[in-house]
Formats: C-alpha cells, sequence, structure tokens
C-alpha cells in the first residue's frame, strides 16, 4: 500500500449513519450499549480494520462488516474484537481474590464437595482467570485432595486468542509479586521485549472458549461454585443486564458466589443473591423474579 492510500485511509471520518448501523449490531447482538460520544472511538478503532480488510471507506466497510459475508469472512469478528473493551489486570479488585482466598476456599474444602467450579465470565486476555488459578493452586498445595476447574469466555476471539497462549509483556506484569512471578511465570525474549509466559500446568487447568453472554449458551450439567463477572455488564444497556445477570445466577449453585466489577451492582436484579462485601453476592437459593 503506497503512502497516498494510507494517508487516505486515516482521515476517513465515521459518519453518524454508520455509527448508527454499528450501536444497533453492538446493542442488538452483544448487549453493548455505545452512547454517541463514543463515536470518536470507534472511528480511530476501525481505520485500522479499513486498512487490514482493504475496503477503503467507512460505508462499504460497515455495510460489508455487519452482512452475512462479512461474518462467514471474520471481519464481523474483528470489528467485534475493536469495539469491545479489553481492560484487565493481574489480582484487579484484589478484596475479591482475599474472600476467595480466605473465605470460599476454606469453607468449600472444610465441606468437602468435590471438585471446586469457577468461572471468569468476560475474561478479557485471562490475568483474572490466571490469578485464580495461582491462588487455588496455592489453596491446593496446602489442602490435601482440593481439587479445581477454571473456565474463561470471551466474545471476543482476539483475546481469547491471547489468553491461550498465556504470554504477558513485562509492563503487564509489574504489579505482581516477584515471589509470584518467580512461581507461576518462564521469562522468554521476544525480539522487542522481554516476556513472560505463565507455566504450562496453569495454563492447563483453564478451559477458555468464546461465549457471547447475550446469547444462547450451556456448559452441558455445568453448575459452579462461583462466577465472576467483573467489568463486563457496565458495558451493557439496562436489559441485557437483566437478562445476563439472571442466567448466570441459575449457573451458580446454591451457597455460591457471585463477584462483579467494584463500580456495579446487581442486587437490583435478582432475589436469589444477598450482598456479602462490595459487589460480591452469595446465591441463596430464591427463586429469581
Ligand atoms: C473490561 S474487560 C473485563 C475483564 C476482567 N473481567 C476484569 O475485570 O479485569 C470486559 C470484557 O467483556 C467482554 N465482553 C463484552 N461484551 C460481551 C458479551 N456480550 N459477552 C461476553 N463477553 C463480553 C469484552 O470482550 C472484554 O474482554
Amino acid at each position: 500500500m503506497d503512502y497516498t492510500t494510507t494517508a487516505n485511509i486515516y482521515s476517513q471520518k465515521l459518519e453518524e449513519a454508520e455509527f448508527k448501523l454499528i450501536q444497533d449490531f453492538m446493542l442488538n447482538n452483544l448487549g453493548v450499549k455505545l452512547s454517541p460520544i463514543k463515536i470518536v472511538m470507534v472511528n480511530s478503532r476501525l481505520i485500522k480494520r479499513l486498512k487490514a480488510s482493504g475496503i477503503h471507506n467507512f460505508p462499504d466497510y460497515v455495510s460489508f462488516a455487519l452482512s452475512s459475508e462479512g461474518k462467514r469472512s471474520g471481519e464481523q469478528q474483528c470489528m467485534i474484537d475493536e469495539l469491545t473493551t479489553h481492560k484487565t489486570e493481574f489480582f484487579r479488585e484484589s478484596d475479591h481474590f482475599d474472600i476467595l482466598k480466605d473465605m470460599i476456599l476454606p469453607e468449600f474444602s472444610s465441606n468437602k464437595r468435590g471438585t471446586f467450579k469457577i468461572w471468569s465470565a468476560g475474561c478479557s486476555t485471562g490475568e483474572e482467570p490466571y490469578t485464580m488459578a495461582m491462588l487455588m493452586n496455592e489453596f491446593k498445595f496446602n489442602h490435601n485432595g482440593f481439587d479445581y476447574h477454571i473456565n474463561a469466555s470471551d466474545v471476543s476471539t482476539a483475546v481469547i486468542d491471547k489468553a491461550v497462549k498465556g504470554l504477558f509483556k513485562q509492563q503487564t506484569m509489574k504489579d505482581v509479586d516477584p515471589q509470584i512471578i518467580k512461581k507461576y511465570f518462564t521469562k522468554i525474549k521476544d525480539e522487542r521485549d522481554e516476556v513472560f509466559q505463565i507455566n504450562k500446568t496453569l495454563r492447563d487447568r483453564i478451559n477458555f472458549s468464546r461465549i457471547n453472554l447475550v446469547d444462547y449458551y450451556s456448559f452441558p450439567n455445568e453448575s459452579f461454585d462461583v462466577i465472576f463477572c467483573r467489568n463486563t455488564l457496565i458495558y451493557f444497556d439496562e436489559k441485557s443486564k437483566r437478562e445476563v445477570v439472571a442466567k448466570l445466577i441459575s449457573k451458580i449453585k446454591i451457597g455460591g458466589y457471585f463477584f462483579v466489577g467494584l463500580s456495579e451492582t446487581v442486587s437490583q436484579y435478582s432475589k436469589a443473591i444477598k450482598q456479602i462485601s462490595p459487589s460480591a453476592y452469595k446465591k441463596i437459593g430464591l427463586t429469581n423474579e
């Protein structure tokens, strides 16, 4: 691609009409609400797709990406990958991990209830489920007979692909305890940067998959001791939030726990949960009206 073409792509402007089509798509398919001010963000994030797809203007790009051909070709998924927000970090909102470690795991293990099952729904690049894995591995080491399984899912295949590899740049690791790094990561040099890979024993503990939380999904015969759905519902419209919360709660065992992000509350959506700490809930087993 020559310089003139590249410069031309970067000067493309997303008009209201195309933005509206994208807003409707994201709302109807992912439950994600893009407010009008997000037009600037969408414009800048999709410019790279104009370049990558070879469709160098927004009207043609949007109409292709939203079409069934765009879906088949994978461009629709690339657009979703760009328009979802993936900010995350290891041990994020660490109070929740303290509750898991100090209250939930000891409670579970003293009741000897088989394999502990946990789900990170909206797991982004994997920092959240890998934090769970490190924490549970420590617990397993000190508690004979304890075993666990982690499911992790996201609607973005780009972040799932990254998470499966378990590769993290040094910058991402800056707040992680050096002892933890030493124990659970292997330093790998890539050409430009230092990269750490989470050890295979922990990678093998996690089952990563693409799940759109507003779509039909099922884990056959699965119910969870704990579900984390943190900093994901904040992007949803009210109706999707209500439906997704109800569905997630239905997947939690009675007496199990549900965590959302620290800026989120969900008690208004269900009588089946009781708040035990900020943004942390216990399923108490009433029906979910
Ligand atoms: C900000 S990240 C949160 C990551 C992690 N839970 C945390 O708190 O650090 C939100 C994630 O939700 C995902 N997401 C957005 N809409 C979704 C949907 N409809 N179904 C499943 N995941 C979705 C995004 O792709 C993104 O990776």
